[in-house]
């Protein structure tokens, strides 16, 4: 786990509907999805706690229960496998971590967008910057480096600016995300003068989507309690980053996998099982044969 010179929380919005992974999400949280083995908030909260964030709010709502379940001690299964595994500290058999973070829970009661989600951790914060990660959103570091969200930080440090970690993505998929207007100042750094919420291509002003990681002055609060509904009717956290002095956009060399919606949840899941030793060979040789026989169908 790397130290960061003093940031420690970290505020995981994972209270949304889920529509656009329904039935699924009926009566399970989005959040909750498996991705190998591993839901996928897992992989944020490990990402957290990697990067020296060990403060961790959720934002939840209803239906969300299973998350609480997920991060708490279940005494039955950790006398199960004490016998089995000798040893092994019970929060390293589930988890990537040492022990179970600390976790704090804020239930937003009403769908009312991000902005809203991310503005239930006001008291929380105080005036201290902290780091918000979506908690639909996995991102991986090349071996050997630091995560996003590390190496988010290091920016922030350097520059005392709110940093949003930003990609360049498909014109397709413009209308998906927050799109800035930024300038380079600094290899793979933008200072941020604008950001649109899901426009449409021929308005966007750059290719240059927000990935849901950000690290935020407390300057942010203000900022959204500013804001009014926007896209869609919500209170858009993309509304509150255009008021705020020069933000920065930074691009990380991770792997993003955005789990908004169904291609990009199966997407990941082949990537990240392709990433597992003792699933590889097995896993790519069914994908082999299954491209042959794909391959006769068309033909
Ligand atoms: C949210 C944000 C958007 C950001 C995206 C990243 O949208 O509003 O600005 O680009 O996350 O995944 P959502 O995916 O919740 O619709």
């Amino acid at each position: 786990m790397s130290t960061n010179n003093g940031i420690r929380k970290v505020v995981i919005p994972a209270a949304g509907l889920g529509t656009r992974f329904l039935p699924i999400t009926k009566a399970q949280p989005k959040e909750m999805l498996p991705v190998v083995d591993k839901p996928v908030i897992q992989y944020v909260v490990e990402e957290a706690v990697k990067s020296g964030f060990d403060d961790i709010i959720i934002i939840t709502g209803r239906n969300k229960r299973s998350i609480e379940d997920h991060f708490d001690r279940c005494h039955e299964l950790e006398e199960r496998l004490s016998g089995q595994n000798g040893t092994e500290p019970y929060a390293k058999a589930f988890f990537a971590l040492e022990e179970i973070p600390e976790i704090h829970y804020i239930r937003q009661r009403e769908q009312k967008g991000l902005g809203d989600a991310v503005l239930l951790a006001e008291k929380h914060c105080d005036d201290e910057p902290f780091a918000v990660l979506l908690g639909d959103t996995i991102t991986i570091e090349p071996i050997g480096c630091e995560t996003c969200t590390s190496q988010m930080n290091e920016v922030f440090k350097k520059y005392g600016k709110s940093v949003v970690a930003v990609e360049e993505v498909p014109d397709y998929k413009l209308k998906d995300y927050g799109i800035i207007d930024g300038e380079l100042a600094a290899p793979n750094i933008y200072v941020i003068n604008s950001i649109i919420e899901k426009p449409a291509p021929e308005i966007a002003p750059s290719n240059l989507g927000a990935i849901g990681r950000y690290i935020f002055t407390s300057e942010i609060f203000d900022c959204i309690h500013k804001v009014r509904p926007g896209y869609g009717g919500e209170i858009q956290l993309t509304d509150a980053i255009r008021m705020l002095d020069h933000p920065l956009g930074l691009v990380t060399n991770c792997i993003r996998y955005d789990i908004g919606d169904k291609p990009g949840w199966m997407k990941a899941w082949i990537e990240l099982t392709l990433g597992r030793e003792e699933f590889h060979d097995d896993i790519l040789c069914f994908m082999q044969e299954l491209l042959k026989k794909e391959e006769m169908r068309v033909s």
